[in-house]
């Protein structure tokens, strides 16, 4: 069971005339084509889609996606608008059609998928409301059993100096982190938001923070010895090896 997970790709129109724009559809373009020739079972992106929650945002970032070969399973990013997400993935089953919020879960895979919406319109942090969390602790109490992967867009704990405090309110932290603790089954917790790689034992699980996809919005990487190739993660679940993550990087845009 391998799940390729990619984030931030902060897609723009085909028409920006922005100088990014090109340039992050390549990052993505590179992935999808590496990230076919892994394989895996599940493609995950944890957010920030598109740069502006446009609906052309979405019609480019769809046409570049278009060649992955695995299910796709997104969430919305504090970039993204909930409803322009939910029209251009209107196909897509798993997604709600109506409800103030995207969560879902993902049953017909060995690694059970969890996705949380971490977002609210104009809010850059994220949030966790009692709502949020009353449907969380039902999803996990529901299959104790089944080894788990956590999907939230925004990390609930400081990324050094750049990235302090993720959600809106005092408190919603720790009211997440709460509630994992109490479900063992969850072995990661995956975030984007931060563009930045970090791993961190949090709430009695792994935390795994992505760099993002778009190279030009990305920290805690050295340019120089990874200029232009764009990063995402790879994880592999074995009766052997258990839940194995690890980065790759890709060919870079010429
Ligand atoms: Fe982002």
């Amino acid at each position: 069971m391998i799940i390729a997970q990619i984030s931030d790709t902060h897609i723009l129109a085909r028409s920006s005339e922005q100088a990014e724009g090109q340039r992050r559809a390549e990052n993505l373009r590179q992935c999808v084509a590496d990230i076919n020739r892994q394989q895996p079972d599940a493609v995950v992106h944890t957010g920030d889609l598109v740069q502006n929650g446009l609906p052309q945002e979405y019609e480019y970032l769809r046409e570049i996606l278009a060649p992955l070969e695995a299910p796709l399973y997104v969430i919305p990013g504090n970039r993204d608008k909930r409803d322009a997400l939910r029209t251009a993935f209107g196909d897509y089953a798993y997604l709600p059609k109506n409800g103030d919020f995207l969560h879902y879960t993902v049953e017909d895979h060995p690694l059970r998928l969890v996705a949380l919406d971490s977002t609210a319109t104009g809010e850059r942090k994220g949030v966790y409301c009692a709502r949020r969390q009353a449907w969380l602790h039902d999803v996990l109490s529901c299959a104790p059993e089944r080894p788990t992967a956590l999907l939230i867009h925004h990390p609930p704990f400081d990324i050094d100096d750049h990235y302090i405090g993720g959600y809106r309110r005092p408190g919603e932290a720790e009211n997440l982190a709460a509630v994992v603790t109490q479900h063992t089954q969850v072995l990661r917790l995956l975030c984007g938001h931060v563009h930045c790689p970090t791993q961190r034992s949090w709430a009695g699980t792994q935390a795994i923070t992505m760099a993002s996809v778009a190279v030009d919005v990305r920290k805690g990487i050295d340019e120089t010895q990874v200029k232009d190739r764009p990063i995402y993660q790879l994880h592999s679940m074995s009766e052997k090896a258990g839940l194995v993550s690890q980065a790759r990087i890709v060919a870079g845009y010429q």
